[in-house]
């Protein structure tokens, strides 16, 4: 029987999933791991805990499904971006790995600027910006802060390349991950020798890349003993879980924009030549389909604000949802829906975390603006639905100037599953908003990769159209798209006018915290 293995390693656990020729999902499981969190803004994981998940998932996941290991045909592996598996020379991990979500490189991505020369040359080099976030900061945080564990270094990995060396022994990377760790020439999709020159790092502690479909290893002796796979099962490259997720919901074609609503949000728009924005505002990676990139805009608290207010602020929703056995989102959504377009002039921020896209900014904070006597709980809920929707336009409005023309938007994450939040995105971004059959997130278009390596699929693009159908269309009301239109230009006029102010609460707020 010809089936294939996804496995997605993630910031709250690995899922693994097996999927039929058809695209049929037969199991799903998911094994949770912790976050630690050992200092305020500061997030890692300890690897081992990413590969005792994934033997539980699979072992699981094989089960549920009622096949045996022999029957996976090939493997891919999708995993959270950015964050860095630091190896030394016996393959120990050195030290727990700094993640995506890890704040503490402020001076790092600083120091890296203004030694690369600036943003124009950071743009020539890699296509991106040493955000906090990627791994490149974090390589040059444990040079200056833990030196001993610096001189220790041989090999630097991403999350699901470490689980591909424990699974195969190879130490290899794939183009779309490897794009976001600031290193990699995204254009000639290579690493970066003068960047790593100019940085003084040693070019050795980068693997070999490939593409994201071609073989990256096989299945090791051992492993196949531990969970019944076969010796010798390929494994895909893979790709980050943006580029996994983008080839799981058919972002393949130029034209087609994901809007991925969790807790971070991602505009990730298929590109057939290699597109940069020139002020640094999108990340321009490889994608996982060959020789194809992406744009991607990143908000870091979308479903995050939405959850904010649901934890903090929606006490009678929350109450009101338990009494009926409801989802407390769907109250929310009712009850915003209540109120009018434009929340009656209240305006929300969603920068609780600060901002990636389009600010890069750090310092920026949350607010609701424009708040009157008239307003309740339905303008309060609304515009949070709203200013999350806006700031995904931001990173949308990024993707038009650069020249692209969007036909469609599909939604996934929670954003796709209330019609309420479907219609004002269609709305806030003037075109149809869609969903499709296949809701299984990064772990399905990394086993899609598998397909391709192990000679299932011919091509991953006809593959990811083939199997991913389109179950619901939204379409933009021309009347609510005007009056969006206002509400959008006021949203967007507000953090400019905040900026400064952010800056110096962030500076008194660092001061008493001393
Ligand atoms: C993308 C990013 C996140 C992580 C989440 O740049 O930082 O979406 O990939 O796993």
């Amino acid at each position: 029987m010809g089936l294939l293995l996804g496995l997605d390693i993630g910031t709250t656990g690995v899922k693994a999933l097996v999927v039929n020729e058809s695209g049929h999902t037969l199991a799903r499981h998911t094994v949770e791991y912790p976050l630690l969190i050992p200092k305020p803004g500061w997030a890692e994981q300890d690897p081992s805990t990413w590969w005792t998940a994934t033997i539980t998932a699979i072992g699981s996941v094989l089960a549920e499904a009622g096949v045996k290991g022999a029957d996976i045909a090939g493997i891919g592996l999708s995993g959270q971006m950015h964050s860095s598996v630091f190896l030394d020379e016996h393959d120990e991990v050195i030290r727990p790995a700094l993640l995506w979500c890890d704040g503490r490189t402020t001076k790092q991505r600083y120091w890296i600027t203004e030694r690369v020369g600036g943003d124009a040359e950071m743009r020539r080099l890699v296509s991106n910006p040493p955000l906090e976030g990627f791994t490149l900061p974090k390589v040059i945080w444990l040079r200056d802060e833990e030196p001993a564990n610096f001189r220790r270094l041989k090999t630097l990995l991403l999350p699901k390349d470490y689980v591909r060396f424990r699974l195969t022994g190879e130490k290899l990377m794939e183009v779309a991950d490897a794009s976001g760790t600031a290193m990699f020439d995204v254009g000639k999709r290579v690493w970066s020798e003068e960047l790593m020159r100019k940085v003084d790092l040693p070019m050795d502690i980068l693997v070999p890349v490939r593409e994201s479909v071609e073989e990256c290893g096989r299945i090791s002796r051992n492993v196949a003993a531990m969970t019944g796979l076969r010796e010798g099962t390929p494994v895909a490259g893979g790709g980050g879980d943006n580029a996994c997720g983008a080839v799981g919901t058919g972002i393949v074609r130029e034209g087609r924009v994901l809007a991925s609503l969790g807790t971070s949000g991602v505009v990730f728009a298929h590109t057939d030549t290699v597109k940069v924005d020139p002020s640094l505002r999108a990340h321009t990676n490889c994608h996982s389909v060959p020789n194809r990139w992406c744009l991607m805009g990143v908000m870091l608290s979308a479903g995050g604000s939405l959850r904010w207010l649901r934890d903090v602020v929606a006490d009678s929703e929350r109450t009101s949802a338990s009494q009926s056995g409801r989802d407390p989102y769907d109250v929310m959504a009712e009850e915003a829906a209540k109120a009018p377009i434009g929340s009656e002039g209240l305006v929300f921020l969603p920068y609780l975390s600060g901002e990636r896209t389009p600010y890069r900014d750090a310092n920026a904070r949350g607010a609701f603006v424009g708040l009157s006597l008239r307003h309740g709980r339905e303008h309060l809920m609304r515009c949070v639905f709203e200013g999350i929707t806006f700031g995904m336009r931001d990173s949308l409005s990024i993707v038009r100037e650069l020249g692209l023309h969007v036909s469609e938007i599909r939604a996934t994450g929670g954003g796709a599953r209330s019609a309420f939040w479907r219609q004002m995105q269609a709305d806030v971004y003037g075109v149809p908003v869609v969903t499709v059959s296949a809701s299984e997130g990064p772990a399905f278009g990394a086993a899609l990769m598998g397909g391709v390596c192990s000679g299932m699929f011919s091509d991953l693009a006809d593959a990811s159209d083939q199997l991913v159908k389109i179950v619901s269309v939204s379409e933009p009301v021309p009347s609510n798209v005007a009056r969006y239109e206002e509400w959008y230009e006021r949203y967007r006029a507000l953090y400019p006018a905040l900026k400064q102010e952010f800056a110096n609460v962030a500076t008194v707020v660092e001061k008493h915290s001393q």
